[in-house]
């Protein structure tokens, strides 16, 4: 399973990169305002720091608009990928986008046919949303299982990211699901490498090897 990291925090990013634990980076509106630096210059930094694919999603709701602004991220970098809402706009774009060879992430995916839709679109990834569905009271993990049936099925190319990650059961039960790619906010990561039982084990561990030397 690839890890993408879910932040615009160019910090945050550097120091997991060193760990070799990411394979990309998700990014959007609300993530890069949180920065508050400009968009450009954040994406282009972070496809310098990371070598998979990086994805900047687009403001505009019309597809000419999604298409005007998917054409100039697209220069930024080699490795950015252009994100679109799954709207009919934002699948004709994807439609477009994909027949001109450039990499797409349809975002904002809660259901079944979303995700059928984005495949069939061309999408290079689709992003359902679990921890906003488990927010309403359903069950989010569900989708990654049912869309991950239905891209084996029809041998689509497109992969899964599960996005709206939250906890460490979202990353090990997308795993166990066959999601190919979570994207994981930073803050998240610490908790998938820490158990409470390992660091009894290096206490006892130390302590018995410290009362040998005395
Ligand atoms: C990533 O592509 C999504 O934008 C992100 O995972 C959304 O997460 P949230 O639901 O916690 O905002």
């Amino acid at each position: 399973m690839k890890f993408f990291l879910d932040t615009a925090n160019v910090e945050e990013i550097k120091r997991i990169v060193k760990l070799g634990l990411v394979d990309g980076v998700t990014t959007n509106p609300s993530l890069i305002a949180k920065e508050g630096r400009d968009f450009k210059q954040v994406v282009q930094e972070i496809c310098t720091i990371v070598s998979g694919p990086v994805s900047a999603e687009v403001i505009g709701t019309k597809a000419e608009d999604m298409l005007r602004e998917a054409e100039d991220i697209a220069t930024w970098a080699p490795n950015v990928v252009i994100k679109l809402p799954m709207t009919e706009d934002g699948l004709y774009a994807t439609h477009a986008l994909s027949q001109r060879g450039i990499k797409t992430n349809v975002t904002l995916i809660f259901s079944v046919a979303q995700g059928l839709m984005a495949a069939k679109a061309g999408a290079t990834f689709i992003s359902p949303f679990v921890g906003r569905l488990d927010d309403i009271g359903t069950d989010g993990m569900e989708l990654i299982r049912e869309l991950r049936t239905v891209i084996t099925n029809y041998n689509f190319p497109t992969e899964i990211i599960v996005a709206s990650v939250r906890n460490i059961g979202h990353v090990e039960q997308a795993a166990i699901a066959g999601g190919h790619i979570a994207t994981i906010p930073g803050s998240l990561l610490p908790s998938l490498w820490k158990h409470p039982l390992t660091d009894i084990g290096i206490e006892k561990f130390l302590s018995d090897w410290n009362k040998m030397q005395a």
